[in-house]
């Protein structure tokens, strides 16, 4: 049954264009042409033409198309290709672009079952150094994208590894010293989607199909010149914040919308910023609607969890499912990142410089501080339909680490001068230096500490995910959302590569060094937002 809405409505409460409309052949039914007040999504827009943009969805080909990568030695090109992302203006996109007979793929999802081998040549035509790094998979280290292990431009490198993750989405994306933050931001990051039985089985319960009802959403934030261009020249105050974008993008897309029907959807978000963090809610009207979050960067939770809002820092990943058997058609709903204290006050250069508003506009060279509250995408439901799948009550088997007497490291995170680079341990990233050594096989616990005189810190390590067992000292924010005694959150639940450290607070994190690679293994711990990883907020770690 459908409710008698006129399409003029419809598409003005939704922001879609007509021929999107008429694309999805939903609204043929549909007549009249009454006039009703356009309901606002709420938020923050970017422009009104912006929001006519429909979300672009991994399809065969094309921006996010996928790519299944078993047994296929992929070639792949990163280079620079006109790219519409504002309406009517056309940006220069740094993108991988993968050939495949008639097919053309940009940033490419690979798609592939554990246990598979992938290859792909890389070959740079950026015309600066370059590689390719496989955020959160385990790959021996000359595979794994190392930044002092760099590609000139117009060489060519073949990347191979037998896939041993868990299912879940990882994501690839540059890492030459001191380059990664550019040739990110400029559009170089892709999605990695690993199957396994487990998550086999979930598509199977709840009927869920890739870039239809599970649907990617890699939300990143740019600035554009006025023709269109994207934009990134760091302040020296952006080089110590991390570079904010003013433009909030899904998919590459500015406030996209998707059209929905009254079922279940499944979103695997990528927070793909070089810097921002986002606290995702998804909002109709003046409520917050419940989701359920399933995954984390690693796979599958254990065990689905009733949540609100998530934050989501730089690197990481959140699964969610979105249940939309309660809605009506005409409703528009929007994912949003809710307002939060950025907290990059906490710099100990005098609180009176920044005054006591928590809106840090003075911190960034950005239009949107941090912590301001974004509209992301915009969903339209459009059609109803009869939906009768159960969420499963068990996803997977998360083993927690065994961490009763084992060793535990300290890393401290914060500034030597203040206002002057951020620290590991009080030191800086030399290429020939390795701060951090590990018998391979051993566990580890690892108390990351960030000094109270600091901003959020997203780390991430290579080659291991590792287990949150506890937060201590977490600013009120944070605290507020803690899950369990151990004032973990809802997204601390589950395998994880990349963990956000808020000024004052410990998180220790459990890791398990045992891996399959022969000899010494080289890798890095780093903070994800890649102006400081860049600037040094990086270390070497060598398992051996
Ligand atoms: Cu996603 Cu070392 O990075
Ligand atoms: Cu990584
Ligand atoms: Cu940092």
């Amino acid at each position: 049954m459908m409710t008698r809405i006129s399409r003029r409505d419809l598409m003005k409460r939704a922001g879609i264009t007509a021929a999107a409309v008429a694309a999805l052949g939903l609204l043929n039914a549909c007549g009249g042409t009454r006039e009703h007040p356009a309901a606002t999504a709420g938020g923050r827009s970017v422009s009104p033409a912006s929001s006519m943009a429909s979300l672009p969805v991994p399809g065969t080909s094309g921006l996010l198309g996928i790519l299944d990568a078993t047994k296929f030695d992929i070639p792949l090109t990163a280079t620079t290709v006109a790219q519409t992302i504002l309406p009517g203006k056309t940006a220069e996109l740094a993108v991988y672009k993968a050939t495949v007979g008639d097919r053309v793929f940009l940033n490419p999802i690979f798609r592939i079952p554990r246990g598979e081998t992938f290859a792909t040549t890389l070959t740079n035509s950026l015309g600066a150094p370059t590689n390719l790094h496989w955020h959160g998979l385990q790959v021996e280290w000359h595979m794994d994208g190392h930044p002092s292990a760099t590609l000139p431009n117009g060489n060519a490198f073949r990347y191979s590894f037998t896939v041993q993750n868990r299912g879940g989405m990882y994501w690839y994306h540059p890492h030459p010293d001191g380059l990664t933050a550019q040739q990110t931001y400029s559009g170089l990051a892709g999605l990695f989607i690993v199957e396994d039985d487990d998550e086999l089985s979930l598509r199977r319960a709840l009927d869920l199909t890739l870039g239809v009802t599970d649907i990617p959403l890699v939300i990143q934030d740019k600035r554009f010149a006025s023709n269109g261009r994207l934009a990134y020249s760091l302040q020296p105050m952006d080089q110590m914040m991390g570079f904010l974008g003013d433009t909030p993008l899904v998919n590459l897309a500015p406030t996209p919308t998707l059209t929905v029907q009254t079922r279940l959807y499944r979103f695997r978000a990528l927070n793909g910023s070089n810097a921002r963090t986002y606290r995702l809610a998804f909002v109709r009207g003046n409520d917050r609607l419940p989701y359920t979050l399933i995954g984390t960067d690693g796979g599958l939770l254990a065990r689905p969890v009733p949540t609100r809002d998530v934050f989501l820092s730089p690197g990481e990943r959140a699964d969610l499912l979105l249940d939309l058997r309660t809605a009506s058609v005409g409703d528009a709903i929007t994912l949003q990142s809710l307002a939060f204290d950025p907290m990059e006050n906490e710099m100990g250069m005098g609180s009176g410089m920044m005054g006591n508003q928590g809106s840090m506009g003075n911190m960034t060279s950005s239009a949107v501080p941090n912590g301001q509250a974004l509209t992301l995408m915009k969903i339209a439901v459009t059609s109803q339909v009869t939906y009768d799948r159960a969420v499963p009550t068990q996803l997977s088997t998360v083993t927690p680490i065994a961490t009763t007497g084992i060793a535990s490291r300290a890393i401290t995170l914060g500034q030597g001068m203040p206002g002057m680079q951020w620290l590991i341990n009080g030191m800086t990233y030399q290429a020939g230096v390795t701060p951090i050594t590990v018998k391979r096989g051993t566990t580890e616990v690892w108390n990351v500490r960030n000094a109270a005189a600091s901003m959020p810190h997203p780390m991430h390590i290579h080659g291991f995910s590792f287990q949150v067992l506890e937060r201590v000292n977490s600013p009120q924010q944070v605290a507020a959302l803690a899950v369990d005694g151990q004032g973990r959150l809802v997204t601390d639940l589950g395998w994880k590569d990349t963990v956000l450290v808020w000024p004052g607070e410990t998180v220790r994190i459990a890791l398990d060094f045992t891996h399959p690679f022969a000899g010494e293994q080289r890798y890095v711990f780093h903070c994800h937002i890649l102006e400081h990883e860049d600037n040094g907020m990086m270390l070497n770690f060598t398992v051996a």
